[in-house]
């Protein structure tokens, strides 16, 4: 059978997802999810990479996944990502070229040093004008080996890279297919990404390094507890402002307000540009979304309607999964990267 497998390596955990598509549509064949070693993705020490690899390789024989040759998610925080507006109408070839010449006004590195990628988001016939929008995707090289090393330890194949929000959403533009601008967020444990996609093609992205870890933090030190009982508590009672007379509201009010404010400025930013377009839904993603009253919260700070993502919708899976209904948001990355 042909299948097609999702690899998601984040700070806090991993996570595996195979699909295969038939004439009945595309089903789960697997999925699961394990911790992350700790500090092993950003580590140079051998030893770290290879608690890394071991990881994954028990994931997959966890999970039963027997094809080794995976899509994995890049981390946004060290990937480039640039919507380019305005490029001449160019064949692929020259496009080739003149991408190199533009890469090298948004890229803070030597071109050698990483690899330049781009993708037609829309031709000048889609957007009306005699002008192309252009995905340009640059990672670095260092970033692209030590990801293909540590999978060779664990005997995987890279056959795509690319980065976490462009998958999370690919994996949820089609949960929502009458909603015209979207703006997909995952909520990860260091990292928040986030992107607006207009009529399913991507408008504009950004990354802010803050995220669940952040959040732990401020409750042990807003509440004096140990990280372990501080993760805990977070978990338990979220950011619902009746519980525990909201002290964990509190404390977390300065990390929710730098999410916040980062999310209102991409939509004043898109909406600035796109007048008269307005981001009608939210779609929150990752582990950081499951905190009790997260959904909530985001909805009421930005006034738009929000909801914890769902990338099963469309999906069949046998009821050996139903585990998987609760967890959607934490497997968006991975069944994005299983749908490419
Ligand atoms: N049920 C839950 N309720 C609340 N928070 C949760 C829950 N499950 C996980 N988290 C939090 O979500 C974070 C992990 O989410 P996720 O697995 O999406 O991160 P990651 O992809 O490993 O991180 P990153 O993308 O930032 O590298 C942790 O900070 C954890 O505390
Ligand atoms: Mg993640």
């Amino acid at each position: 059978m042909n299948t097609t497998v999702g690899l998601d390596i984040g700070s806090h955990s991993i996570k595996l997802v195979e699909l295969s598509k038939d004439k009945n549509g595309l089903t789960v064949r697997a999925a699961g999810s394990c911790p992350t070693p700790p500090k092993s993705l950003t580590s140079a020490i051998s030893a770290d990479q290879e608690a890394l690899a071991i990881a994954i390789k028990k994931l997959f024989a966890d999970c039963g996944v027997t094809n080794r040759e995976v899509a994995i998610a890049l981390p946004e925080s060290q990937v480039i990502t640039r919507v380019l507006e305005d490029v001449p109408q160019l064949s692929a070839r020259e496009l080739t070229s003149a991408i190199q010449w533009e890469a090298e006004q948004y890229i803070p590195l030597p071109l050698a040093q990483v690899n330049v990628d781009f993708t037609i988001l829309r031709d000048a016939k889609q957007t009306g004008t005699n002008k192309m929008e252009v995905l340009l995707v640059a990672a670095p090289k260092v970033l692209i080996e030590k990801y293909v090393h540590i999978l060779e330890l664990a005997d995987v194949t890279i056959v795509e890279a690319e980065t976490e929000i462009i998958a999370a959403s690919r994996a949820l533009v089609r949960t929502v297919p009458t909603v015209k601008t979207v703006m997909v967020v995952s909520l990860g444990a260091q990292t928040t990404d986030l992107a607006i996609l207009h009529g399913g093609v991507l408008a504009f992205t950004r990354s802010i390094s803050a995220g669940g870890e952040a959040l732990s933090r401020a409750v042990a030190q807003g509440l004096d507890f140990e990280p372990a009982q501080a993760e805990e508590f977070k978990r338990t009672y979220g950011v619902e402002q009746d519980k525990l007379e909201g002290k964990i509201v509190a404390a977390t009010k300065p990390v929710m307000d730098t999410i916040v404010s980062e999310m209102t400025r991409a939509i004043a930013f898109y909406q600035e540009k796109y007048k008269g377009e307005r981001v009608e839904t939210v779609l929150l993603s990752g582990g950081t979304a499951r905190l009790p009253g997260m959904v909530v919260l985001i909805a009421k700070a930005l006034e738009i309607e929000a909801q914890l993502a769902n990338p099963w919708v469309g999906i069949q899976k046998g009821s050996q999964f139903a585990a998987l209904d609760a967890e959607g948001a934490v497997f968006s990355v991975a069944v994005g990267l299983a749908l490419r």
